[in-house]
């Protein structure tokens, strides 16, 4: 099939598995056109994207609008601070204001889970989901799944364990449904307290010692703790935590084999890793974040059906 199955992109748990491998191949096209000196190729010239982020990003957003502008696109870039939303105007009328001006897609970043999928139940354009609350963040996943599979050459039979605060994570989420489908080993590592208890039905192993957890993988994915979205206590300080889950390059360094190392961004340096592993050969977080120009190059040029 060289179609996706869906119409929007709302997380990776609608996806099948060759929607999935569909969008990595095309990103290798993508990869090679973002390496040319002319960068772009005029595949959605006649399409207009509206970039609606309710909530902060520097990567997504940034990403998003490069991927667009490499297809030749015209965007739109709306930020919730300085907009009609501080007058209390709504999400759809907002939304369906600026469909008004003929927008064909929208890529949408929001503090609560759902809103993508109930904008794309209201509204008539293509709606991709830029993360939304603790629920998903599709095009994060598809794009730490192509630097697994940059770096490690498959993705099937690889472990991958995502540390740090599992609880408050769409990062987490859709990582397990990416390399779940994609025949990964998931397993997630924090304290108790970060881990959801319905994280063991989705079928991943649970562990809260960090060491168990390196020595068990091939790649470790280290989350921040999200401290905007915590409104109890989940954990004594930071310095503890940082103790008990933070790596650091003489951890790294008693476990006998090369972890590769991910990190989503932001980085809250010298809390859930320090700036010596970050910025190591070990790290692959720069890759990351190129990679996700070509990833969602792909997402947007499969969603706009120009395959
Ligand atoms: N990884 C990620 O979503 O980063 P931003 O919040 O900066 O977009």
């Amino acid at each position: 099939m060289n179609k996706l199955s869906t119409k929007h992109l709302l997380g990776i748990k609608n996806l099948t598995k060759q929607d999935i491998e569909l969008i990595l191949a095309t990103a290798d096209n993508f990869k090679e056109v973002i390496n040319r000196p002319i960068k772009k190729v005029p595949s959605l010239r006649d399409i207009t994207i509206a970039n609606l982020f309710f909530e902060n990003s520097t990567r997504t957003k940034l990403s998003f609008e490069l991927a667009e502008k490499r297809l030749s696109a015209d965007v739109i870039n709306f930020s919730a601070s300085g907009s009609s939303v501080k007058k209390g105007e709504t999400l759809i009328d907002t939304v369906n204001n600026i469909l008004a001006m003929k927008v064909d897609m929208v890529v949408m970043r929001h503090a609560n889970a759902g809103a993508a999928s109930f904008l794309a139940k209201h509204v008539n354009a293509k709606i991709i989901n830029a993360g939304d609350g603790a629920h998903e963040h599709p095009t994060q996943a598809l794009l730490d799944a192509y630097s697994i599979k940059q770096k490690l050459g498959t993705i099937k039979g690889k472990k991958v364990a995502i540390i740090g605060d599992i609880l408050h994570s769409r990062v987490a989420l859709s990582n397990i449904f990416c390399l779940q489908k994609l025949g990964a080993e998931v397993l997630v590592c924090g304290p108790t307290t970060l881990i959801p208890r319905y994280i063991c039905a989705l079928g991943v192993k649970v562990e809260t010692n960090l060491r168990t957890a390196l020595e068990w993988c091939d790649v470790a994915n280290m989350l921040r703790i999200q401290i905007e979205r915590q409104d109890i206590k989940y954990f004594p300080s930071l310095r503890e935590y940082t103790m008990l889950y933070g790596v650091n390059k003489s951890l790294l360094d008693s476990i006998k084999k090369e972890i590769v190392i991910m990190h989503p961004g932001p980085i809250n340096r010298g809390v859930e890793i320090t700036s010596d592993v970050a910025d190591s050969k070990q790290a692959i977080i720069l890759e990351q974040v190129e990679n996700g120009v070509a990833v969602r190059m792909a997402v947007l040029y499969l969603l706009a059906g120009r395959n």
